[in-house]
């Protein structure tokens, strides 16, 4: 056996050992695609707000918010100081022969702050798991006799088996087998919904779907659907008995302004919520669900049922506590307002640049701390990306991929800000933000996406290419 590593140890390694640790244990490709971005060549010492220091010294602005985890930031000292609490106060986290408190609290604290009479909640580790324990609850309402499920052409829903088979993304290329009766219907559009719930149906006749999944505001593609559609798919989904499941689980907790994007609309409640990400106030691994209590009871609520679906770490004592302290967080701080005030410099600042820069954005769009930026792949550049790396020439999704990507590395490497982009249908640019940020950091950001697109788009892709294509493409 080769030495082990202790903490400290690793503490003090370099970028080349992490490297070289990875391309042995973890994955060489990991490693090839990363640093062919421009990141992943240093390390990070610390992170704190908006702001990751890195151990050269550089200060990173984070405009990724740690796609949606960190609504919080980094590091939010409440956060902080509720982990540190239960450590310190020899707390529990194991057993669940005993009753926990912190679960009592947090599933009264999101009933609270839901509408309605969703009131019943699990506590998973993972979006995917969230979503499956959804999908599990909505089967089991209907006693195992209803079998289609339907999800969005444009979706993502996890990466799990089950989850994984209702992600309909290009993160997603590989097909693994998956769940049964999965019925596919266009995004946003309720009439296309309805046709593919009716050529669903039972040997008499009746309504085959037990659930249908929905992203009411698109992370990964930026789209949403209107409230007049969601209005009447509730009604629908009322009329017809099928359990309508809303994944919030990028855009809760405050980030597309309002505390979950369908919150906006007044009395429209789904039959279950999903959600994570910054339910963990940036440190805990947490996810959550929680359901009408009709929907719950019916589905559940009989001793023969009450561990047909659980993981070891449900509910976990440490992850709990600190969820209780996020979502305080989230409504002490009005995460919603400000998220709202970022949109207030983001939106127009954005649509500025695009005046300004009608070669390079084709469009932006994006609500809250949430925003996309649409980047002009047209022909030449197409052509361009074609002959810069032989092979592609066919796929208009690299083209814009490589595009995007060329501005993301200049915004990181020249001006120190960090931005992520979409691999989901079009590939925005993804400009989300922390909430910790405010207008100066807004600011800052729009200055730097200003004078990037001045290069021209042409001069930074072969820029990109010459530096850094590898042979991962
Ligand atoms: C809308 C949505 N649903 C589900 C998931 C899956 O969550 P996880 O990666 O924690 O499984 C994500 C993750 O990004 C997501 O954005």
């Amino acid at each position: 056996m080769s030495e082990l590593i202790s903490i400290e140890e690793c503490e003090q390694l370099t970028a080349k050992q992490v490297h070289d640790l990875y391309r042995t244990y973890v994955s060489r490709s990991q490693v090839s695609l990363m640093t062919s971005f421009g990141f992943g060549r240093e390390l990070v010492d610390r992170a704190e707000g908006c702001w990751v220091h890195m151990r050269d010294g550089r200060r990173i602005l984070d405009f990724s918010g740690g796609v949606g985890v960190l609504n919080h930031g980094h590091n939010h000292p409440r956060i902080l100081a509720a982990r540190q609490r239960f450590g310190q106060e020899r707390r529990m986290e194991v057993h669940k022969a005993f009753f926990s408190p912190y679960l009592a609290a947090l599933s009264h604290n999101v009933a609270a702050v839901l509408p309605g009479d969703l009131n019943i909640s699990y506590f998973p580790n993972s979006g995917a798991e969230a979503n499956e324990g959804a999908i599990k609850m909505a089967y089991k309402y209907h006693g195992g006799k209803r079998n289609t499920i339907m999800r969005a052409d444009i979706s993502f829903h996890g990466k799990t088996l089950g989850a994984g088979s209702l992600t309909g993304s290009a993160e997603n290329h590989f097909r693994f087998p998956g769940l049964p009766g999965i019925v596919i219907y266009p995004y946003g559009d309720l009439d296309g919904l309805r046709a593919a719930v009716a050529r669903a149906r039972t040997a008499d006749g009746g309504c085959d779907v037990y659930a249908i999944l929905v992203e009411p505001f698109s992370a990964s593609s930026l789209r949403h659907w209107s409230e007049a559609a969601l209005r009447e798919l509730r009604a629908f989904c009322t009329a017809e008995d099928i359990v309508l499941i809303f994944d919030e689980i990028y855009t809760g907790w405050g980030k597309t302004g309002s505390l979950f994007y369908f919150m906006r609309h007044e009395g429209l409640v789904p039959d279950i919520l999903t959600y994570s990400k910054s339910l963990g106030g940036g440190k805990a691994s947490i996810s959550g669900y929680t359901a009408r209590e009709p929907v719950f009871r019916k589905a559940y609520d009989r001793l023969n049922d009450v561990i047909l679906h659980s993981t070891t770490y449900y509910g976990f004592g440490e992850e709990t506590a600190t969820a209780i302290e996020a979502v305080n967080v989230v409504v002490e701080e009005d995460f919603p307002g400000r998220a709202r005030e970022i949109e207030r410099v983001l939106a127009p600042g954005l649509e500025r640049l695009r005046r300004a820069h009608p070669d390079a954005i084709d469009r932006v769009a994006g609500t809250g701390a949430l925003h996309g930026v649409f980047l002009a792949g047209g022909p030449r550049l197409f052509n361009l990306a074609g002959k810069l790396v032989p092979g592609f020439a066919h796929d208009p999704q690299f083209n814009t991929k490589l595009v995007t990507l060329s501005v993301i590395a200049h915004l990181y490497r020249e001006h120190n800000i960090m931005t992520y982009y979409s691999p989901n249908v079009e590939n925005p640019l993804m400009v989300a933000p922390t909430l910790a940020a405010g207008p100066a950091e807004v600011k800052l950001f729009l200055d730097a996406l200003d004078a990037t697109l001045s290069k021209g788009l042409t001069r930074l892709l072969t820029g990109f290419v010459r530096e850094k294509v590898s042979s991962a493409w």
